[in-house]
């Protein structure tokens, strides 16, 4: 066991692996760690359950071990680079800015320290809904201006590591045996307050759920995120058209000074 990187708050270190993690606010059990290669026969069958996927766009069904393996891979990858960056940075007196999340794999802790993955939280850069602007008349309303999409989303892409401007985009699941339970509000909260608005600078957050997903809805407007547009029959998938509604949180000017938390 080695000595705690102080560049790792206020994610804790579990003593017995090293490895970090956010515990959900309110729920002593449940963890976010980083991802693990052996996750992937695990959440596999969450994501071909169709209480899970009839609200996903992005994995394919079915969703194969090949699939789960791929996906472990890139995040894998974001997370490994950023507790590489802390690592380097473990002498460095102020806590640094990096450009992701360490932590995305939700998990249960059971009483004998097993753990159990049952869902997963990722805030990445908004890649996608370029063409979702503010409206040049009225900057509260948000418009579809599909001349902007491409480029929009290269500037998201390209902006520096801890750029305000950044608009970064939730994705989520959990097991269906653990919905409903109040774990992905809290999930939200804690990665918000503990990791994206300290260690990110993130100011400007989306969630983009199908119409009629009123769990998720939910999740993120009690995180205080509102609805700013809908995107009626927007997307085919899996050869249903679905009408998307786009939330987003944003960082009020008021609150700036007391983000750091
Ligand atoms: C959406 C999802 C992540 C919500 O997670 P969760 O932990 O079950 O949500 P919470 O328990 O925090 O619930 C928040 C609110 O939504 C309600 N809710 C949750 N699931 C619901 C459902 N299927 N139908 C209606 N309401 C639901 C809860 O009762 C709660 O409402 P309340 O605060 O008024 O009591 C989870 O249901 C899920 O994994 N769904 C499938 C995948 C998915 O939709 N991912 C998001 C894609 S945008």
């Amino acid at each position: 066991m080695s000595f705690k990187n102080p560049q790792l708050a206020p994610l804790e270190v579990n003593p017995a692996t090293d490895e970090p993690f956010l515990r959900i606010e309110g729920f002593d059990d449940i963890i976010i760690t980083p991802p693990r290669w052996d996750d992937a026969p695990r959440f596999m069958p969450y994501l071909n359950d169709p209480r899970v996927y009839q609200w996903m766009q992005g994995p394919p069904v079915p969703y194969l071990l090949s699939d789960a393996r791929k996906w472990l891979g890139h995040i894998r990858s974001l997370s490994d680079n950023v507790l590489a960056d802390l690592e380097a940075a473990r002498d460095t007196p102020e806590l640094i800015t990096v450009g992701d999340c360490p932590v995305s794999m939700i998990r249960k802790v059971n009483e004998d320290g097993s753990e159990l993955q049952i869902g997963a939280i990722d805030i990445v850069r908004c890649c996608r809904w370029g063409e979702v602007v503010k409206s040049p008349e009225d900057p509260d309303i948000y418009v579809v201006d599909l001349t902007r999409k491409v480029e929009n989303a290269k500037i998201n892409y390209e902006r520096d590591v801890g750029d305000p401007e950044i608009i970064w985009e939730f994705g989520d699941y959990l097991a269906p045996a653990f919905h409903g339970r109040g774990i992905m509000t809290a999930a939200v909260k804690t990665i918000m307050k503990k990791w994206a608005l300290p260690r990110m600078n993130t100011r400007i957050v989306r969630a983009v759920t199908f119409s009629g997903n009123i769990g998720s809805k939910k999740v993120f407007l009690k995180n205080g995120f509102r609805h700013i547009i809908t995107l009626p029959d927007h997307t085919i998938v899996r050869g249903e058209t679905k009408t998307l509604d786009v939330y987003q949180w944003e960082l009020a000017q008021s609150e700036e000074g007391s983000a750091a938390l």
